[in-house]
């Protein structure tokens, strides 16, 4: 038996929400299959059930359904369950994938009736396929334009109803015809501790893990919200079991695991503490433009949008002001910086909000 190596393991980006490739091979065996598996976002499931039982009753297709959240939160897992709770299965594509509005008019040509057509990334559709989309949502028919100059005519085709379930990281970027088409939409929220705890036994269940309940919670704390992450910390806290605790994952050995993996008590990595210390030391706390936040970090901006700072904003370390990001004394506690109280900082964050 050879020592644990982390960085035989090593992922900076350990608890980003984004997937990898080893996430890729194993989400779809831990993905639950029906809304009854599903664990949390309870307001979300509760419509869903009522909009899926009216529309069974009454024969029809589910209305447009648009999920939007950051990544890893269950958006593709819940359109496999609308496809599979509505009795039909589930086309997927993506934005990106759907250059010309050929290729969009090819799937909805080919779709049974009744069938899920789920376009993910739906915020990075090009305007003339969202624009072939517009009639095919409303009317379930395709307006295509053949030819060219004074010989071209249009020529409509029918299409089958179906439900189109679009995901995206970023509502924002959603153009506003589009959203004003979907009659369901929903935002996913982060995962209380409770409930990636709960998601982890079954995942654990799943794939054979000898976890008990304190472990459970300790991966939890330190997921981020986000089941994905919470599956992947179980897969590499299973491998440290396995070597330094004869395979069995309780509190005491999910803590060393984690540890050992630089995932610090909030499951913060990296990048997350770097975006506080440049706020805290390069700006004083704040306010900062996310722009040049994004740069003094070293990562895009839609990389800082979409995976780190959501999670910041919502345990209470960052604040988003009109006049850019403010980190909150939770922040300065978090890294063991004093928090200025007096004339500066504190009260130009007060002035702020
Ligand atoms: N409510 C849940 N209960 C149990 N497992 C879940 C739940 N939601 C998500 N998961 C797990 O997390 C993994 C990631 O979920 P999913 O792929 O649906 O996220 P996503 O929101 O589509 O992410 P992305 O934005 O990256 O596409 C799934 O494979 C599944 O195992
Ligand atoms: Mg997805």
């Amino acid at each position: 038996m050879t020592d644990f190596d982390p960085t035989d393991l090593d992922d900076p980006r350990l608890v980003s929400g984004d997937a990898d490739l080893e996430d890729l091979g194993h989400d779809p065996a831990l993905r639950p299959r029906s809304l009854d598996e599903y664990v949390g976002q309870s307001r979300i499931i509760q419509n869903l059930k009522v909009s899926i039982r009216a529309a069974r009753e009454r024969g029809e297709s589910l209305d447009h359904v648009l999920l939007f959240g950051p990544p890893g939160l269950g958006k593709t897992t819940l359109a496999h369950i609308i496809a599979h709770e509505m009795g039909t299965h589930v086309r997927t594509t993506a934005g990106p994938i759907l250059e010309k509005a050929g290729d969009l008019a090819a799937i909805l040509t080919n779709l049974e009736p009744g069938e899920v057509l789920f376009i993910d990334e739906i915020h990075r559709l090009g305007p003339t396929v969202e624009e072939i989309l517009y009639p095919a949502v409303e009317d379930f028919k395709l307006d295509l334009v053949i030819g060219q100059g004074p010989a071209a005519r249009t020529m409509e085709i029918p299409l089958p109803r179906f439900t189109l379930v679009g995901a995206t990281t970023r509502a924002g970027l959603i153009t506003k015809p589009l959203h004003a088409r979907f009659g369901i939409v929903h935002r996913l929220d982060f995962y209380s501790p409770d409930e990636l705890a709960t998601i982890l036994q079954r995942s654990a269940r799943l794939l054979g893990v000898d976890i008990d309940a304190g472990g459970a919670q300790e991966l939890a704390r330190r997921s981020r919200g986000t089941p994905r992450i919470a599956n992947r910390l179980l897969r590499r806290a299973r491998d440290f079991a396995q070597v330094k605790a004869e395979g069995r994952l309780d509190e005491d050995t999910a803590r060393r695991a984690l540890n050992l993996l630089e995932v610090d008590e909030l499951g913060f990595d990296e990048v997350d503490r770097k975006v506080l210390a440049v706020l805290i030391e390069q700006y004083g706390g704040g306010p900062a433009g996310i722009q040049a936040l994004a740069a003094a970090v070293g990562e895009d901006r839609g990389t800082i949008e979409d995976l780190y700072e959501p999670f910041l904003i919502q345990e209470g370390f960052l604040k988003r002001t009109p006049r850019g990001r403010v980190a909150t004394q939770r922040a300065y506690e978090h890294l063991g910086l004093p928090f200025p109280t007096r004339g500066s900082q504190a009260d130009r964050q007060r002035s702020l909000f």
